[in-house]
């Protein structure tokens, strides 16, 4: 109800009347002035003057179901939305709701999170109220083997989000770190559950340093905020309607085929390619330069001496970039 109700409102931008919400809503004046009363409680100002209804004069940063989903343009992703105060790890609460049975594109949020987990077994820093902490769960007709694929189309996904809703210009370090200024403003880590052949779920946890007004000295050089890039804060839910929307658009085009368009997308926007890379295997570091990017995801390396390396995992360094 509620998120209909800020649907309404921001759709009208004007006066809306308790008359006419109830009518469209099917409920009484009185559950409307509830629901209005539990919107201001959760930040929303709304005025309300007598014979002309209720107008919504501004929207809080928060990452809640009801802000989160009126606006959303998806289809599947983000009909079932949990937006957690605190939680260990978004990718965790999904594993869980999935063993479960959760469905496909069941979206978790979290205002923090105290055990956020990053790629190669690191922590990733989340604290309260900055990022964007998300995870989703996806049930896709994709072989292990093209998960790689998926995690191209993530990497795309909050690319063209964060360029579309803040003017900023995003690149991509292979496979899928988001970069504004070749600082990391964003990273990715799809877990799996699979058989052999099949898989059963993947969980796709998005962390997006979104208004963060720092960064622990560790890594303060490398990483940055779309706040510290911009100089004002954004709307946290209004970037994640893009993202869970783009992500939609590229992982369903990928699942219905492997050899989706969205790659030369992908290539045009990754600043790994045509670059000198340092690719770190079992130990061993190999030097070479990054040439293309394959359908499932490998980035294809020219090695010092004209061999050809295809990486599908480990840690690429790419000179220039932090
Ligand atoms: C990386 O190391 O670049 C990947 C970072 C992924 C962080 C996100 S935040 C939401 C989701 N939950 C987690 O615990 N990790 C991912």
């Amino acid at each position: 109800m509620k998120t209909k109700i800020l649907k309404y409102l921001k759709d009208s931008g004007d006066y809306v009347s308790g008359q006419q919400l109830s009518k469209m809503l099917n409920v009484s004046r009185n559950a409307i002035w509830k629901s209005i009363n539990s919107l201001k409680n959760d930040g929303y100002i709304i005025d309300s003057v007598t014979n002309k209804g209720y107008k919504l004069i501004s929207v809080p940063d928060i990452l809640t179901e009801s802000e989160i989903k009126s606006g959303l343009k998806t289809r599947r992703i983000g009909n079932e939305i949990i937006a957690l105060q605190q939680v260990d790890s978004t990718n965790e609460e999904i594993k869980r709701r999935a063993k479960q049975g959760a469905p496909h594109g069941l979206v978790c949020t979290a205002e923090e999170q105290t055990i956020g987990k990053g790629r190669l077994g690191r922590t990733w820093v989340s604290p309260p109220g900055e990022g964007i902490w998300v995870s989703v769960l996806l049930r896709l007709p994709v072989s292990p083997a093209e998960v790689s694929g998926i995690t191209l189309a993530a990497g795309l996904a909050v690319c063209k989000a964060v360029t579309n809703v803040t003017g900023l210009s995003a690149k991509i370090k292979w496979p899928n770190d988001v970069l504004i200024d070749n600082k990391k403003v964003c990273g990715i880590l799809t877990e799996m559950a699979a058989e052999l052949d099949a898989v059963d779920y993947l969980v796709c946890g998005i962390g997006i340093n979104a208004n963060n007004k720092s960064f622990p000295d560790d890594i303060a050089h490398k990483a940055t905020s779309i706040y510290l890039q911009l100089g004002k804060e954004i709307n946290r839910s209004e970037l994640l309607r893009e993202l869970l929307y783009l992500l939609e658009l590229y992982t369903d085009e990928f699942a219905a085929d492997a050899a989706a368009e969205f790659l030369e997308e992908y290539k045009s926007l990754c600043v790994t390619l045509g670059r000198q890379v340092t690719v770190t295997r079992g130990g061993k570091a190999v030097q070479g330069t990054a040439a293309d990017v394959t359908k499932s995801g490998a980035l294809i390396v020219t090695g010092e001496n004209g061999e050809r390396l295809e990486i599908t995992s480990g840690e690429v360094t790419v000179q220039g970039i932090y």
